[in-house]
């Protein structure tokens, strides 16, 4: 889908997988998440969130996401999370 390297360390980016907005977010860990671009509340854009290890923060209202369940942990309709991995060549591969 892209390569690693296109996504700064503790970032995240949005990207159109199979039609769909994707939001890819590179931990610092190495792990990478993936969950859908707009966020639930009002289409904020997720991608653009403060993120750790964990959670996503919203730039624009401040609600939070946890990437592994895509529970909201400020009572928002949770995230569709999408499998994600980097394989060896370095590219970052989404299921949807
Ligand atoms: S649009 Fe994301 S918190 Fe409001």
């Amino acid at each position: 889908m892209c390569a690693l390297e296109e996504i700064p360390p503790g970032e995240g980016r949005a990207f159109a997988v199979d039609g769909q907005q994707v939001a890819v977010f590179r931990h610092r860990s190495g792990r990478v998440s993936a969950v859908q671009a707009a966020c639930p509340h009002a289409g904020g854009p997720l991608a653009d969130g403060q993120v750790d290890e964990r959670v996503v923060v919203c730039p624009l209202h401040l609600n939070a996401f946890d990437l592994t369940t895509g529970e909201s942990t400020s009572g928002q309709p949770p995230l569709a999370v999408h499998p994600c991995s980097v394989g060896p060549d370095g590219r970052v591969g989404v299921e949807l």
